[in-house]
């Protein structure tokens, strides 16, 4: 995965990309280069290593250049493969995966091309020479229709100065826009120093960009005006805020990242919900829901099965978004398909949303970035509003779908007479205390990372959970797996008994999610029943449980919640503390786990 900026205008490019690069390095961190015109040359200058090696090799050199193309990129370990890459006159940088790579190469080196790299994107670079008349933006045209696969592509040529070409298909490339130039980029935090001004590009489109105009042309080469999207984020959003990492950052944001997700959506005492985006939405003749998503994305879908079930009466299931399109499903306009993604951009989760629309069912979206693909492509969309997520581990995102899908199941309640606005009032009660409840756990936290201490060194570890609790067992499990590389599997906690409890020493512990919810005794039986085994068991319990819990090696408490699903918001964030202090005891690298990367496209 990589992280791509372009820039165009009367400011320093050299400086404004670098900025830009710095605010996508969570994408990718394995090398970083940069591009700019001088002259009737160009000056390239990459680096292997973090975006710092960069730095150094630019540090002492006065570039006075305004425009220029900048890349950040996983998995690129030899300068070589670096971008950006050149053909002649010609320079690329590129995210995303030429599937035809090979027989492109092929025709190519027949036309008598040589390549310097083994990327897939100087096949792109090549091609663009190879299709070249004098027109960049024709060339970039008719080259990346050759593409199969994806691409958002930033070329230059020293032929034509004062010209970015900027082109996606399936990768994300936004266009910020300002008074005196343009920055294209992959993601919003690169340009947020310069603009809150979007232009979000459809599937296939290309832009031609001069320091005082833009051009975009569909995929069928016709010229179309798409809108600006003002996005509210403010800098100091993307930025660490003095946390040490962005995860923390991103945990102790909840408490307004919840009512963001919420504002304008609902009036608290009235029980009542607007859902605007769904207005078309034929939702009496319903019959099914199938959610679609990856990861942490799944985990608040299993979330939202409960609660749709709960609310609105209509039969749920929840699907791997990377199985689904190998089911043999018959589908109709009466299934909605709920793909919910933070990025919008995971390629298994449009994959099936594009298989769930072949179908013919309908789609709605839950992103939370603004303009994403899927969220464009779906025949609804919602956005949960949780601000940029920097973290690879995915904290804030989690508990805004998690909300965002209560809402849903409510208002599907509503309009099914299946649930009245006296009940939803009853509940948007507790969940306006939510944030304070939120804060009060981050308040204590030194009482997670004590406990985590206490545990970090562990090998594995279990999580176990009970009805709205199972799913955030499997999240829990996953926070600790991917931010401190500790083995850990999370199970409902019936599960336990039927293999697992076999793996139970004090070596290998487990963590009960049992606040109070309503199925909490059941869960008190396991628990004890492990701690008879022999286990080692920690466990989150509710505050009015202080006194009166079953035995275990350590508790943790949550506040108490009149709504039991409630719970199920403060619970994850003590299993996201747990997970962030064993990681930072361990001396992990939190912000930027092994072989993850934010987006997997
Ligand atoms: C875990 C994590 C991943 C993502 C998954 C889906 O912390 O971040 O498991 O949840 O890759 O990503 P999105 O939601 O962007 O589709």
């Amino acid at each position: 995965m990589c992280g791509i900026v372009g820039y165009i205008g009367e400011r320093n490019a050299v400086d404004t990309i670098i900025n830009g690069l710095s605010h996508l390095e969570y994408k990718g961190y394995d090398s970083a280069g940069i591009a700019v015109p001088q002259g009737a040359g160009v000056t390239i200058i990459r680096a292997v290593g973090k975006l710092d090696n960069l730095k150094e090799a630019l540090s002492g050199k006065e570039i006075a250049a305004t425009m220029g193309i900048g890349h950040i990129r996983w998995q690129a370990h030899t300068e070589v493969n670096a971008h950006p890459n050149r053909s002649d006159h010609i320079v690329l940088v590129h995210d995303g995966i030429v599937e035809n790579y090979k027989e492109l190469k092929d025709k190519l080196l027949n036309a008598g091309y040589q390549f310097q790299s083994d990327t897939d994107t100087e096949v792109i670079t090549h091609l663009i020479h190879s299709m070249y008349k004098g027109d960049l933006s024709k060339a970039v045209y008719d080259a990346v229709a050759k593409v199969k696969g994806a691409y958002a592509v930033l070329a230059i040529s020293t032929k034509e100065p004062e010209k970015l070409v900027a082109a996606r298909r399936s990768s994300p490339l936004i266009i910020g826009v300002e008074e005196g130039g343009y920055i294209a980029t992959s993601d919003i935090p690169a340009a947020l120093e310069i603009t809150r001004d979007f232009i979000s590009l459809d599937d296939g489109d290309l832009a031609l960009i001069t320091p005082k105009n833009i051009t975009i042309y569909d995929n069928t080469g016709k010229s179309i005006q798409r809108s600006t999207i003002h996005i509210d984020w403010d800098e100091e959003m993307a930025e660490r805020d003095g946390f040490d990492d962005f995860m923390i950052k991103e945990i102790h944001e909840q408490p307004r990242t919840i009512m963001d997700t919420l504002r304008g959506k609902i009036i608290p005492d009235e029980g009542r919900i607007f859902l605007g985006e769904l207005q078309e939405l034929d939702v009496a003749n319903l019959e099914r829901i199938i959610f679609l998503a990856c990861g942490t994305s799944w985990h608040a879908s299993l979330l939202g099965k409960q609660f749709i079930e709960r609310y609105a009466h209509i039969p749920v299931e929840v699907d791997i978004a990377s199985e689904f399109p190998y089911r043999d499903l018959q589908l109709n306009k009466n299934t909605l398909c709920i793909c919910i993604s933070q990025s919008g951009e995971t390629t298994d989760t449009k994959v099936a949303m594009r298989s769930a629309l072949d179908k013919g069912a309908q789609v709605l979206a839950i992103c939370n970035v603004v303009g994403a693909s899927l969220a464009k492509e779906s025949t609804y969309a919602i956005y949960t509003h949780a601000g940029p997520e920097i973290s690879i581990a995915s904290t804030k995102a989690f508990t805004s779908q998690a909300l965002t899908i209560l809402l849903i199941a409510l208002w599907l309640g509503e309009r099914r007479k299946v649930t009245d606005n006296k009940q939803i009032a009853e509940i948007f009660k507790d969940l306006m205390i939510v944030p304070e409840r939120i804060n009060a756990i981050l308040e204590q936290k030194e009482a997670v990372k004590a406990v985590a201490d206490q545990y970090k060194d562990s090998k594995n570890f279990v999580y176990l959970g009970r009805n709205l609790t199972a799913p955030i067992a499997l999240e829990g499990a996953l926070k600790l797996k991917e931010t401190s590389y500790i083995h850990a599997e999370g199970y409902p906690a019936g599960e336990l008994r039927h293999g697992p409890i076999a793996l139970l020493d004090k070596t290998f512990p487990a963590m009960f999610l049992a606040p109070g919810i309503k199925v909490q005794e059941s869960i008190f039986s396991i628990l004890q029943e492990a701690k008879a085994k022999g286990g080692r068991v920690v466990a989150v319990f509710s505050e009015k449980d202080r006194d009166n819990h079953p035995e275990c090696d350590h508790a943790l408490f949550v506040p108490d919640c009149e709504v039991e699903e409630m719970a199920v918001f403060l619970t994850v964030v003590v299993a996201q503390l747990f997970a962030y202090y064993c990681a930072k005891g361990l001396g992990r690298d939190i912000d930027k786990p092994r072989n993850l990367s934010k987006a997997v496209i």
